[in-house]
């Protein structure tokens, strides 16, 4: 007979990389110190098949399947969440939204839900959204809805862990629209796990997946992005639901933006920027103000746009340039490759006419921002240049491109994706190295400049 072995793989709780071995470092993800040690095999119910969908098997011609389930979509009104949906909700459709603690995940659900009951009644329409909150009360959560003056009697709100519970829950009320917050706080009777591990987290997202999809429910499931502890992040069900977005703050304390990183029902590179107030989330129709109006021209500050990942965000390269009392001049780097700055100032002093040697260079990325990218070498030099002969720098223009040794400026990856990025936060001065003449003939949206070599550098400030 041969005896069933307890076995355990280590899984990274970030991105769900498995590994027979413990590693420091995630080859997947990148993430250090993001593994898990977990039983792979484990008691499972043999009378419940455990299947992530449960769509009927019949075989169809394409041109005979009725697409109206998909093709009416849920507005909220909400503009910026709209948008990021791709035009509104999908109905039946599973919604990830990711987001650190305090962020304002909750509070975001509970305005969207708030708006889905009123559009839908627009429509002559009653849904009802059931809120399940694992990690507070009803009574914190009735606070917050009076905090957002939100008094709905289609939200119904349940402190509920168990996910055997919240299915039978559902079921009973039928609800339309399920919210839960968060995937982490749930757990499922059927998996020995301890709740907020990486099993517990994918087999209650499989179950939910699976009950929800038969019943055309949507539903929004909500999940801390943690950096320590043994808690599943929500990376590990992008792959199981429909649509990924992950709400975010950068620089400014009190905005937020709203990330889609998978749609299967609408595009992936639109973001919606909200402002947190004392009366909850209040959406910033047009984004390009709020950030272009505060800035002000400023002896080396350059606007460029670096890749977080595959999401192009926008930031600022600063220098400052002061005499140098030291024997050796210093270069002090932050957010930014070593070896790549002492690189450019080289390629500036033989090929821009400026001497750096007896000049300290700081440099660094506003925000904290830390890239090892070669696009943002063009800025890069922008800033030190400016910083060195003290002039201003547009901070409406925006500089990207990779600086070669011999000084010449090259191509950059993922340039229309940074494009968009940049004309849609509003900046519409753009300079590019030369190469995509493609890409410079279709974009009607910009005025884009095209920089050769750094010798240009003096015309281009
Ligand atoms: P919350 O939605 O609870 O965040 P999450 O669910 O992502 O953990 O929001 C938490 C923060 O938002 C909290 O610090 C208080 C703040 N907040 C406001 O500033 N205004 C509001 O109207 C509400 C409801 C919260
Ligand atoms: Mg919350």
């Amino acid at each position: 007979m041969r005896k069933n072995k307890q076995q355990t793989m280590f899984v990274c709780r970030e991105c769900g990389y498995e590994t027979i071995k413990w590693l420091g470092k995630c080859p997947e993800c990148n993430s250090w110190n993001s593994f898990i040690e977990t039983k792979t095999s484990f008691e499972v119910d043999k009378t419940k098949p455990f299947r992530i969908t449960d769509f009927s098997s019949e075989v169809l011609p394409l041109n005979q399947i009725s697409d109206a389930s998909v093709s009416k979509r849920i507005l909220t009104h909400i503009t910026e969440f709209d948008r990021i949906m791709g035009g509104g909700i999908v109905p039946g459709s599973i919604i990830l939204l990711g987001g650190e603690p305090g962020i304002g995940k909750s509070t975001l659900m509970l305005q969207v839900a708030d708006k889905i009951i009123t559009s839908c009644l627009k429509d002559n329409q009653e849904i009802k959204v059931l809120y399940v909150s694992g990690e507070e009360s009803v009574q914190q959560v009735k606070l917050r809805a009076q905090r957002l003056n939100i008094n709905n009697d289609k939200i119904f709100v349940v402190s509920e862990t168990s996910i055997e519970r919240i299915t039978e829950i559902v079921e009973n009320l039928s609800v339309d629209v399920l919210i839960l917050d968060s995937i982490q706080t749930l757990y499922s009777e059927y998996i020995p796990n301890t709740q907020g591990s990486i099993p517990q987290v994918r087999g209650v997202t499989a179950e939910v997946i699976k009950f929800a999809k038969g019943k055309n429910i949507t539903v929004f499931i909500l999940g801390h992005v943690t950096k320590e502890g043994d808690i599943a992040g929500p990376r590990l069900l992008e792959h199981m639901v429909d649509t990924v977005l992950y709400f975010e703050s950068e620089t400014m304390q009190n905005y937020r933006i709203l990330r889609v990183y998978k749609n299967r029902f609408g595009p992936t590179s639109e973001i919606g920027v909200f402002e947190m107030t004392s009366l909850g989330l209040k959406e910033i129709p047009n984004p390009s103000e709020l950030f272009v109006e505060h800035h002000t021209n400023r002896v080396g500050t350059v606007t460029t746009c670096i890749l977080e990942g595959t999401r192009p965000i926008l930031t600022q390269i600063q220098s400052l340039v002061t005499k140098s009392y030291f024997p050796q001049p210093r270069r002090v780097v932050s957010g930014i490759d070593y070896n790549r700055a002492i690189l450019l100032i080289s390629v500036l002093e033989k090929f821009a006419g400026i001497t750096l040697m007896y000049e300290d260079v700081y440099l660094n990325i506003i925000s904290g921002l830390k890239t090892k990218e070669t696009a943002i070498d063009l800025a890069i030099c922008v800033a030190i240049f400016s910083a060195h002969k003290n002039l201003e720098v547009d901070s409406n223009t925006v500089y990207l491109g990779e600086v070669g040794l011999t000084g010449e400026v090259r191509p950059i990856s993922f340039l229309n994706e940074r494009l968009n990025e940049i004309v849609k936060l509003g900046y519409k001065k753009i300079f590019i190295p030369k190469l995509a003449d493609r890409i410079v003939a279709q974009r009607k949206d910009c005025e884009i400049f095209i920089i050769e070599t750094i010798k240009e550098i003096e015309k281009i400030v």
